[in-house]
């Protein structure tokens, strides 16, 4: 838990053909919430956004978020695979103004000795103005695994980003 003067505003953005239609019910997304609201006291603002794997239109959401929502931290969640349709790694990097590779290769690192096929997320995250934008993998199961190592870097980050 760490306590910030203002409530930190978060959002949370599924990227997911098949849950934006209905097909499946969205759990990835909501998991994200529940971590990060315990996560940061006072609790955070949360918004949230579920959307196809379309490169254009998860950029502009994105973009959205950090200029006009002016967002601290974006995590998404779903389409860092190496299926066609994963896109999300290429349009964070087409908002990003500096990546931040070491959010991708520590939650590989953590995960892959209980889920070896953890190498397959091209997960990635930076920063954009102000804003920490981080990839997670569309596995429900895999948002705990690989959010809780990083909330201390979350966390630190957020404090640079904010000139402490
Ligand atoms: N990481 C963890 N911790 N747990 C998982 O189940 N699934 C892997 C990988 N990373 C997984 C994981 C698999 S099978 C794939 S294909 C990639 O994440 C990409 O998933 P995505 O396209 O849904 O983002």
């Amino acid at each position: 838990m760490v306590k910030t003067s203002l409530p930190l505003r978060i959002a949370r953005v599924t990227l997911s053909d098949r849950a934006s239609t209905g097909v499946y019910a969205d759990l990835s997304g909501p998991e994200i919430e529940r971590i990060l609201v315990t996560a940061f006291t006072p609790a955070p603002v949360v918004l949230s956004r579920l959307i196809p794997d379309e490169r254009g239109l998860i950029a502009d959401t994105l973009r959205t978020l950090c200029d006009d929502e002016h967002c601290d931290l974006v995590v998404t969640t779903g389409g860092t695979g190496p299926a066609p349709r994963d896109v999300t790694p290429e349009a964070t990097r087409d908002v990003l103004e500096r990546e931040l590779p070491g959010f991708g290769e520590a939650m590989r690192a953590v995960s892959f000795s209980k889920v070896p096929t953890a190498i397959l997320s091209r997960a990635t995250a930076g920063t954009r103005g102000r804003t920490l934008i981080i990839n997670l993998p569309g596995n429900p199961r895999a948002i705990g695994e690989c959010l809780l190592p990083l909330l201390p870097a979350i966390r630190e980050c957020l404090r640079h980003l904010n000139g402490q």
